[in-house]
């Protein structure tokens, strides 16, 4: 069985006040107990204080990004290293924000994803189609690309060990929601194509996530979980998506 994940993706929005009262809500809120780890993914300079924040609670810390190199001359860039030191433990890898907006290619995706397997970090490696291509009927053709070109550099074992999130480009941000069978069917491929040791490897769905449509999409059986950009920077909210996480288990 594949460990169940409810994840925030709180994207470049926030202050430093509000990024602090948003973790220290959940962190108030969200069950020690409970199964499915969560973790959320405040901007870079915030994460000092959404840690001090989370202290104390079982929610973990993530960054929206990382660079591909070790250390040097890279202006602006923000090291493997230098997350694990802000007491990161989990990083996004390739979402399409980056991909689109910032150029990354398949390669830059898979050599961060080994920076962040090599420091310790756990990638959620994002991938996921645009409306075109879904258009053109080449969504399980681009999903297993963008997936094969990590599993060429980083080993198919190493990508098994990660957690992968199937995020529509189409979906994000857009109130648009992949249905549960079109979301499934995408997993479904996704947990064939990383065959035996993919068994346990923990698939998210992201895309407009909300408290409203979580349960439908949970239920599948290859979704362990959500990627949740919007709904995740209201604290109530992404605590009734991570309910319906908790009620599927
Ligand atoms: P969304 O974002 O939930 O706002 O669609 C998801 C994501 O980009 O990870």
């Amino acid at each position: 069985m594949a460990k169940p994940l409810i994840a925030g993706n709180w994207k470049m929005h926030g202050s430093a006040a509000s990024a602090t009262a948003l973790a220290s809500h959940l962190a108030q809120h969200w069950n020690a107990s409970a199964t499915p780890q969560m973790v959320v993914f405040p901007p870079f300079v915030h994460l000092a204080d959404v840690k001090r924040a989370l202290s104390g609670s079982d929610i973990a810390l993530g960054a929206q990004n990382l660079s591909q190199y070790a250390n040097g001359a890279y202006t602006g860039e923000v090291s493997a290293q230098m997350l694990r030191d802000l007491g990161c433990d989990y990083v996004l890898v390739g979402h399409s924000e980056r991909r689109a907006v910032f150029a990354e290619s398949n390669e830059t995706v898979a050599e961060k994803f080994v920076a962040a397997q090599g420091c310790g970090l756990m990638p959620i490696l994002c991938v996921g189609e645009t409306l075109q291509q879904r258009q053109q009927q080449k969504t399980l053709q681009v999903v297993a690309q963008q997936i094969a070109a990590v599993v060429e550099r980083a080993g198919q074992e190493n990508v098994c060990r990660a957690v992968i999130a199937y995020e529509p480009v189409w979906a994000i941000g857009k109130g648009e929601t992949a249905s549960p069978e079109q979301a499934q069917q995408v997993h479904r491929a996704i947990r064939a194509q990383l065959g035996d040791a993919g068994k346990t490897t923990t698939l998210l769905y992201g895309g407009s996530v909300k408290a409203e449509n979580a349960a439908d999409l949970f239920i599948q059986p290859d979704i362990d979980g959500g990627l949740v950009g919007g709904a995740s920077l209201e604290a109530q909210e992404f605590l009734n998506i991570a309910q319906q996480l908790i009620e599927q288990d």
